[in-house]
């Protein structure tokens, strides 16, 4: 059986303040812990405040993005070894608006997965279509595609101790949600993938829905076979929306 796994991805949000409150809101929330696992991934300058926050609760934390180098002339960037001295269980690679804005192309972010993984960071590998492509028929080429980029060659086992987010683009802070069967889709394409190269990692991979989710939408979501919980921006800056979440997950 899979646990359930909600992630909050506060994008460039939050201030000192109420980073910490919010953080002790959702660590100090009335939830079936042992049957849901979450952790906030903050902007980096905030890390350490919701570590603080969180630290003896069940909830864990993380990073939005690193460096694909561990240390050098890199002004700006941030790289594992630092997120894992920081004490962060998972760092999010290839979202979306780091793809689109920031340039990032599959081959850049399968080197920041591995960047993880090299410094026993969890990665949790963003991958979905825009809108045209799903117009356009080509979701799952797109999805794949995407996916195969960390694959590669197929030779290792590197999804095991990795997540994977499906997040269509169109769907993110858009508050336009995924139908539960249009999602269910695309998680069963991309557990299909990694089962016919790896089976057992493929059945107990976490494949993470994330896209305008909210408390009333979670419930039909996560009751599909192959979603396994959430990456959630916009819903997890209010805490009863991200508390809502987590019931919802069990
Ligand atoms: O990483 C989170 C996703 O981009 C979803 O964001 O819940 O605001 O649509 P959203």
């Amino acid at each position: 059986m899979r646990q359930p796994l909600v992630v909050g991805n506060w994008k460039m949000n939050g201030r000192l303040g109420e980073a910490e409150e919010l953080a002790r809101a959702i660590a100090g929330a009335e939830v079936d812990w042992e049957h849901v696992s979450s952790g906030i991934c903050p902007p980096f300058p905030l890390i350490d405040r919701v570590a603080s926050a969180v630290q003896d609760s069940p909830v864990g934390w993380g990073a939005q993005n690193l460096h694909q180098e561990d240390s050098g002339a890199f002004t700006g960037e941030v790289a594992g070894p630092l997120l894992k001295d920081l004490g962060c269980t998972y760092v999010i690679v290839g979202h979306s608006e780091r793809r689109d804005l920031f340039g990032e192309s599959n081959e850049l972010v399968a080197e920041k997965f591995f960047a993880a993984k090299r410094n026993g960071l969890i990665p949790i590998l963003c991958v979905g279509e825009t809108e045209a492509e799903r117009d356009a028929g080509k979701a799952g080429e797109v999805v794949r595609e995407q996916v195969q980029a960390v694959l590669g060659d197929g030779k290792e086992d590197v999804f095991r101790d990795a997540v994977i987010a499906y997040e269509p683009v169109w769907a993110i802070g858009t508050g336009r949600t995924a139908t539960p069967e249009q999602a269910q889709e695309m998680h069963a394409l991309i557990r299909g993938l990694i089962k016919e190269a790896y089976p057992i990692t493929g059945q107990s991979l976490k494949i993470l829905y994330g896209g305008s989710m909210k408390a009333a939408s979670a419930p039909e979501l996560m009751a599909q076979e192959d979603i396994d919980g959430g990456l959630i921006g916009g819903a997890s800056l209010k805490a009863d929306e991200f508390i809502g979440i987590l019931r919802a997950a069990v």
